[in-house]
């Protein structure tokens, strides 16, 4: 393995892997889940999940990439052999590469309204207009599968130039303009009139607004957010070096990607209290980016016309960099592990699974228009791939992670990795060695047992 690939710095670790992190879960997801949980009750539970399960399993997926130096399937193999551990891994490799095909549909919209942003398509417009925009387009069979096909080929792009030149010089340019553009964004956002209210709402706990769902959902958003149990993290690892501290690391980008999706409520819910729209009203749904934001943008700012120009064309740049640097991790798991195992280059596996990426990628996007009405159990093909995979894959693929190396890891082998072979402080260790045994376990097996109504907690 030593002419593997290796992310070269620290601070090129840390984004390339928060840069995973850090997507259309942070910018849109969270502020949703937010509005329709109750504001800031919700991201107190978040935070714990953060911090008690999240960070976690995030250790978990580096300690087994870290240790074997290898793809999910190879390191379930190698560490577990003949056993169907390996079915973990494969699992995740293949959630990856549905994940990445739905995922890159509306990342593909997020490059339509950058460009109907930058051409000032949003002025001017009704509350009406923004929707209907929104449908045509949605539903249009051509457009949004260029837009997908782009996101694709700039992440195989990105991909074939390796770790080191690929993934992590991206990540260094566009992570640091990510958060430059999200701090110009929540300075513009909070000083708006009335954005107290918008932040009171954030800051301002009102425990009785919290139910099993809310703490269920925050469960299943902390996942999804911090991308765990598909083996992306655990791939991203096998690239780490010796020297790498794999728990500072984990907390800085745990913390990282809280900090970016906060922020992002900070972003929206100031300027949707300034023009008065109400949180859990139905704007507050999916169509939150791309229906109610833009009118939002438009309204806020309408006595600095620069500003409400600039306003959205920065946001909806923001979420093509910030979907971007997800997808790529998602196209990297499936990429090592083909090339890993066909011994094939990266190139050629790459291109590979960009042309299947898209060729799933176009159902996904169909069915939103001419395949609306091609429904499985009652969901659209994008519904159906966005729930396997969010509400079931990832929890199972996290449970196993933690299961696997709080129980079936020689538990010296994790030590080593936590401490970098004893060079560093034990502090955490039987902390996190603890939740990996029991607490990940039991919360993760409530999230599946709930999705699939086998208990119904919410009664
Ligand atoms: N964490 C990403 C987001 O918040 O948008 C989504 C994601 C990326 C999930 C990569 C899974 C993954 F492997």
């Amino acid at each position: 393995m030593t002419d593997r690939d290796k992310f070269k710095s620290k601070i090129g670790v840390i984004l390339a892997t928060a840069g995973a992190a850090v997507g259309l879960g942070n910018i849109w997801r969270f502020p949703v889940e937010t509005g329709q949980n109750g504001g800031a009750a919700y991201i107190i539970i978040y935070i714990c999940f953060i911090l008690l399960v999240g960070i976690p399993v995030m250790l978990a997926e580096f300690v087994l990439g870290r240790h074997t130096y290898s793809n999910p399937i190879a390191a379930f193999r190698q560490l577990a052999p003949r056993t169907p551990w390996v079915w973990v891994g494969r699992l995740g490799v293949f959630s990856g590469l549905l994940i990445l095909s739905y995922y890159s549909v509306v990342a593909g919209w997020t490059i339509e309204y950058s460009y109907l942003a930058i051409t000032n398509a949003f002025d001017g417009g009704t509350p009406q207009d923004y929707k209907d925009v929104y449908n045509s387009f949605v539903s249009e069979p051509i457009l949004p599968i260029i837009y997908l096909v782009m996101i694709l080929l700039a992440t195989h792009f990105v991909i074939v130039r390796g770790i080191r030149k690929g993934i992590e010089k991206f990540s260094m340019v566009m992570m640091p303009m990510l958060l430059v553009m999200l701090l110009v964004l929540v300075v513009c956002s909070v000083t708006l009139s009335g954005a107290g209210e918008g932040l009171e709402y954030l800051l301002k706990p009102d425990f009785s607004k919290i139910t099993n769902k809310t703490v269920i959902n925050a469960m299943g958003q902390s996942f999804f957010s911090l991308s765990l149990g598909l083996g992306a993290l655990c791939t991203y690892a096998s690239y780490f070096d010796e020297n790498t501290r794999l728990v500072k690391s984990a907390f800085t980008i745990g913390l990282l990607d809280t900090c970016v999706a906060i922020l992002s409520g900070f972003i929206i819910f100031p300027s949707m209290f300034h023009v008065g729209h109400h949180v859990n009203s139905s704007d507050i749904g999916p169509s939150l980016l791309f229906v109610t934001l833009p009118n939002v943008f438009h309204e806020a700012f309408d006595e600095i016309p620069l500003l409400g120009y600039l306003f959205p064309v920065v946001f909806y740049l923001l979420l093509v960099v910030a979907s971007i640097t997800s997808t790529i991790s998602m196209l990297e798991i499936v990429v090592t592990y083909i090339s890993e195992e066909y011994k094939v280059r990266r190139s050629r596996a790459s291109l590979f699974v960009t042309f299947i990426s898209v060729v799933i990628a176009v159902f996904c996007s169909l069915s939103f228009g001419v395949l609306k009405n091609f429904t499985i159990f009652g969901m659209t093909i994008f519904e159906l791939l966005d729930n396997m995979v969010s509400n079931l894959f990832l929890p199972i693929g996290g449970m196993f992670f933690s299961i696997f190396v709080g129980w079936k890891m020689k538990k010296q082998l994790v030590v080593a990795e936590l401490t970098n072979h004893g060079n560093l402080s034990m502090r955490f260790v039987s902390v996190i060695i603890f939740i990996l045994r029991y607490i990940a376990p039991i919360a993760i097996i409530l999230i599946i047992f709930n999705q699939l109504d086998i208990i119904s907690l919410l009664s």
